[in-house]
């Protein structure tokens, strides 16, 4: 069982400069809230209540005002700060004490999920007992990220970070779930060339115990990028689009907890006071 989950908010978020030299990039908008909480209701749609966010050094404050312990929403959420970046598995380096000898799930800030039967996926994902798990979305341009290419059993065979040359066009989205060990093989991992620690190299020590499953969501589900500015526009045009046909919101974080029992109709009335007067609110008023 996967109990703990972390989110890698940190980064630079240089390509989207100037709006990210004073404001972190998972702070900003996506539609009508930050760019966090899709990413954290991800976790929380998993069933993962202990959460770690690794930000900035420097940045604590900002977060801490949004998103203070997660006692609101029936989580736990602590906080570490990273000093620089030094590649996505630094996140298991730097939350060692958080994970101790627990299986762990890591979703990337800036990564944003939908999908009807993706809180199914997140829960069958979630039990994860010993191996790794990563999910696979079909994309135009694998050369953006890094890719799989699986067998007719969906068994990841070669697996490529930024691939020059077609291999597949199965992206490795940024939700990953590991076991205990994951601490240890990402100590051991070298830089690559662009100077970092890869995610792609510690999923290949799972491959090569041969304890590596993948999950693929299927085209009813969007994975969407967030590494632009271009990106985030369309991102929100998308959210913005499904709220306002349908009614109901995307990661709005308070329902999620409700719905999983973990607060009740108090702690609905105590964030809206929190959010103010904001559709925001409204939405939660009529969860009251
Ligand atoms: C990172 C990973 C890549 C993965 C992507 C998902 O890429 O290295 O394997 O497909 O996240 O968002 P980066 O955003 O660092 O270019």
């Amino acid at each position: 069982m996967i109990k703990k989950g972390i989110i890698l908010s940190g980064g630079m978020g240089t390509r989207m400069s100037p709006l990210t030299k004073a404001v972190n990039k998972q702070l900003l908008p996506i539609h009508d809230k930050p760019l966090i909480f899709y990413p954290l209701s991800i976790l929380m749609l998993a069933k993962i209540k202990d959460i770690l966010i690794i930000v900035n050094k420097g940045q604590l404050d900002q977060y801490k005002k949004l998103l203070p312990n997660g006692k609101n929403l029936g989580i736990k959420i602590t906080y570490a700060e990273q000093s620089k970046p030094r590649g996505l598995p630094d996140a298991f380096i730097v939350g060692e004490k958080f994970i101790k000898k627990n299986n762990v799930a890591l979703i990337l800030g800036d990564n944003f999920f939908y999908g009807q039967n993706l809180s199914k996926t997140l829960i069958d994902s979630s039990k994860l007992n010993n191996g790794a798990k990563i999910i696979l979305h079909k994309v135009s341009k694998p050369e953006m990220y890094g890719v799989a290419k699986i067998d007719k059993n969906n068994k990841p065979v070669k697996l490529i970070e930024k691939p020059k040359r077609y291999v597949s066009d199965l992206a490795v989205t940024g939700l990953y779930f590991f076991d205990k060990n994951v601490v240890k093989y990402a100590k051991n991992l070298k830089p690559s060339s662009r100077g970092e620690i890869e995610i792609i190299d510690l999923i290949l020590k799972y491959k090569k115990i041969k304890k590596l499953k993948a999950e693929i969501l299927g085209r009813g589900s969007a994975w969407l990028d967030t590494g632009s500015i271009e990106d985030f526009y369309k991102t929100s045009a998308f959210v913005s689009a499904i709220e306002n046909r349908q009614g109901f919101k995307i990661a709005c974080l308070e329902e999620i907890s409700l719905t999983n029992k973990w607060i009740g109709k108090k702690e609905i009335t105590n964030a809206i006071r929190f959010y103010g007067n904001c559709g925001y609110s409204n939405y939660l008023k009529k969860l009251t």
